[in-house]
């Protein structure tokens, strides 16, 4: 390491941070990112009242995004992924998660997990893979016990072996009142597991189903949302160290009036992470700084408990934490510079973008807000 004052080495680029703040690369844990067509009229409808579970029993919804989804050719959606990804960076995330889930059949989950890869190749982010085949029950296999059944096996015999086959890396389910139930939801994860796949799951978000129990059970690295998790699921997430991965975001696009309760997860030692759920229905954007706003005013997590959930517990939510999600020798070079003279400029500044600089694996990737 070179020290302070001395000159830099032909192939070294000096930064002025004279007004800035070095911070770590942010990493955003839970994005739905391979899907086409927009829901911005279910938006419009839930501001005159109309609530999403009301949306998604007309016809609206998830199946209204897999219908798209179906119907987009791998391109299209790589395309799609490589955009949201290059807003990412723009907004100082230099790794993510990224999710299947829009194809809810074979052949349309693979191309989803193979759109995430191609729109990430060479991109500065790095992405991990998640398959969500477990998303929902697709139209065409609902009505009665015996089909959903089927569909859970399809899911557990055929699909999630091929996901990871093809590369993914976590297995995730919609753990939720009228989608998948524990043990449906058991069932999907111990599955993944069998091949391979870390489980992580949608977990207590609309309903208190008992999702959070279910992570410390199955051993998961994440369970996401959690709104209405239990007192006791909260302790078992703590005693099996999983990543409490909050996505207020959701809670204001969704108008819930609720939010999951940061300072419980705090109080009880369990490492809170922040991501943006990206994804058409519930919560529209790349930006992990406008996510951090909304946990800072609505769940009253401090501007340093903030970071530290958008950096090292997002790390650790992703088994990233060895690599990344702080600035030390032996981790990659990821750094983010605030446009701000110190660290509460992160949340303080808000609605706009508050960073100017993002440097990846040591390269600069973004330069006074522009991509380099
Ligand atoms: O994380 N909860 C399930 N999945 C997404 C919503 C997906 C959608 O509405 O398209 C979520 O909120
Ligand atoms: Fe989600």
């Amino acid at each position: 390491m070179r020290s302070w004052g001395e000159a830099p080495a032909r192939d070294e680029t000096v930064l002025d941070g004279r007004g800035k703040t070095a911070v770590p690369g942010f990493i955003d844990p839970h994005t739905h990112l391979p899907w086409a067509g927009f829901r911005e009229e279910e938006f419009n409808e839930r501001l005159k009242g109309r609530t999403y579970a009301e949306i998604a029993a007309a016809g609206g919804g998830i199946v209204a995004t897999v219908a798209a989804t179906r119907r987009a050719t791998e391109e299209e959606l790589a395309t799609n992924v490589r955009s949201r990804l290059d807003r990412m960076l723009l907004h100082g995330t230099t790794f993510c998660e990224a999710k299947t889930g829009y194809g809810l059949e074979k052949a349309a989950e693979l191309k989803q997990l193979r759109a995430i890869f191609r729109g990430a190749e060479r991109h500065p982010v790095g992405v991990a893979a998640t398959a969500l085949p477990g998303h929902e029950v697709p139209p065409e296999r609902r009505g009665g016990a015996a089909s959903k059944r089927r569909w859970v096996g399809e899911i557990t015999d055929e699909i999630l072996p091929a996901l990871a086959a093809a590369g993914a890396r976590f297995v995730d389910v919609f753990c939720e009142t009228g989608v998948f139930d524990i043990g449906e939801s058991r069932a999907i994860l111990l599955a993944g597991k069998a091949h391979g796949l870390v489980p992580r799951l949608h977990a207590d978000e609309l309903s208190p189903l008992g999702g959070a129990r279910l992570a410390a059970e199955v051993g998961a690295a994440s369970a996401d949302h959690l709104l209405f998790a239990s007192d006791d699921g909260i302790e078992a997430m703590a005693r099996s160290g999983v990543v409490a991965t909050l996505l207020p975001g959701t809670s204001v696009f969704l108008r819930m009036n609720r939010y999951a309760p940061a300072r419980k997860f705090v109080a009880a030692g369990v490492p809170v992470a922040l991501a943006t759920d990206c994804n058409p229905g519930s919560s529209y954007t790349e930006s992990l700084p406008a996510v951090a706003f909304f946990a800072a005013i609505g769940m009253g997590l401090t501007v340093e408990e903030t970071l530290t959930a958008m950096t090292l517990n997002a790390a650790a939510s992703l088994g990233e934490a060895g690599a990344r999600g702080t600035l030390e020798p032996g981790k990659r070079g990821d750094v983010v510079l605030l446009d701000g003279p110190s660290l509460p400029h992160l949340v303080y500044h808000y609605g706009v973008n508050p960073v100017a600089t993002v440097v990846v694996g040591g390269r600069v990737a973004v330069r006074d807000g522009r991509r380099a």
